[in-house]
């Protein structure tokens, strides 16, 4: 069986975990969240949630060494990548493990929703299930993040002829149909 890999791009609360459950479920993929790994590494309190909880709760990033030793753990033949790669240095180490084990990818989902909506998702969040980074001063440091280290991977992967725009605006089943237009899956 072909090893392949979909990664899902996008800022904070624009659905990206939603819709890779989703995918990932219907495809028979692993889904492989660096936020839900390093969520659960802090409610157990491991070495790394210890390092992982303050970086969390300011909304900066967690280091890259950190980050690529779990997905190295992780790695799965069929993956959908949800919130990784989150800086260049982790996009050009996955490039380099993707090589290294014959993987195809798929496609970069870049999942797009205005800035209002997004904080009004993520306040909406906060009152039910109380994330703890989903207060409104680290969403915003989130978003400004998201700004500066993430987005220019956007353009990286536009270069390479793999990303797909998705409008993240619309209910969780339109955008999921737009997703699974572009993917051609
Ligand atoms: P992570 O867990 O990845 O958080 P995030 O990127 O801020 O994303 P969210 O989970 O908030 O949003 P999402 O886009 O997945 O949307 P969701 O489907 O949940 O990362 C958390 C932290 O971990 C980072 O800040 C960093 O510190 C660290 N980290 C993680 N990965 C890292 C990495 N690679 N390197 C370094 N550090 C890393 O939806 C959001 C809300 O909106 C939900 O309530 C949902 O129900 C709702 N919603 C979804 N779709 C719709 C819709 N269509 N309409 C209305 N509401 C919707």
């Amino acid at each position: 069986m072909e090893r392949t890999a979909i990664i899902f791009l996008g800022p904070p609360g624009a659905g990206k975990g939603t819709q890779a459950a989703r995918l990932s479920q219907e495809l028979g993929f692993k889904k492989l969240s660096t936020g839900d790994i390093l969520r659960d590494h802090v409610a157990r309190m491991t070495p790394l949630g210890q390092v992982a909880k303050p970086i969390m709760e300011r909304g900066d990033l967690v280091p890259d060494d950190l980050i690529l030793a779990l997905i190295k753990e992780e790695l799965s033949d069929r993956v959908v990548f949800d919130g990784f790669p989150r800086t260049l240095a982790q996009a050009e180490a996955l490039d380099r493990l993707l090589e290294e084990t014959g993987t195809r990818l798929l496609g970069v989902v870049l999942v797009e929703v205005p800035e209002e909506e997004l904080l009004r998702r993520l306040l909406r969040r906060a009152g039910l299930e109380g994330r703890s980074d989903d207060n409104e001063e680290t969403i915003r440091r989130r978003l400004e993040v998201y700004r500066t280290q993430t987005a220019p991977l956007v353009e990286y992967y536009e270069k390479r002829g793999v990303l797909k725009r998705i409008d993240g605006t619309g209910t969780p089943e339109e955008v999921y149909a737009r997703i699974k237009g572009a993917l051609g899956v």
